[in-house]
């Protein structure tokens, strides 16, 4: 079970790292791994289980922030009423097309690297076109808008190295382009 002393923090090298692509077959333990990321996000948005474990509750997770440096990120996004409107694992995932419009959350992100909140808008493409392997292989090329995007987006940024205020404007953390759609 992965629990939160597991999880690397904003400082750590490994976050700032490329992460390795994956080759197919995924080996048995690389499987096991990318199960355990998703088993994080499943407790962590379970009260009582988040409760007894001290889980901060998370909409996904990447492999660098488990320490391994690969191409894997799971994706566990609710809508407010708990329905779930992405469920995945993503291999070596790439973005194959985005929006030229920027999507972002009203009330800023976070991230399980990073113990200190920071403020200010995120901008995200709000549309992404999203080509992935499942754990087993499996190609898919998906569209996703709105939070789901911005939740892969943060994903993937994770992937390349980069964490949420890396795209936080440093000078006016308040201010978006005009046709930003902001999600609250
Ligand atoms: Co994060």
């Amino acid at each position: 079970m992965i629990l939160m002393h597991d999880i690397v923090r904003d400082g750590d090298p490994v976050l700032r790292q490329v992460a390795k692509p994956l080759t197919f077959p995924l080996s048995d333990e690389d499987k096991k791994f990318a199960n355990e990321m998703m088993q994080y996000l499943i407790d962590s948005q379970d009260p009582k289980i988040a409760q007894k474990h001290q889980l901060r509750a998370g909409v996904g997770l990447a492999a660098p922030q488990v320490g391994r440096s690969i191409q894997m990120a799971a994706l566990l996004v609710p809508d407010d009423k708990g329905n779930i409107l992405f469920k995945d694992i993503f291999v070596n995932p790439k973005i194959l097309s985005e929006s030229v419009r920027k999507a972002c959350l009203a009330e800023g992100e976070g991230c399980l690297s990073v113990d200190k909140d920071i403020e200010g808008y995120v901008p995200r493409p709000d549309k992404l076109k999203i080509r992935y392997y499942t754990i087993d292989g499996e190609e898919k090329t998906i569209r996703l808008k709105d939070y789901p995007a911005i939740v892969a987006s943060h994903e993937i940024d994770h992937l390349n190295g980069h964490l949420f205020y890396d795209r936080i404007n440093k000078e006016n953390p308040f201010t978006l382009a005009e046709d930003t759609i902001v999600i609250s």
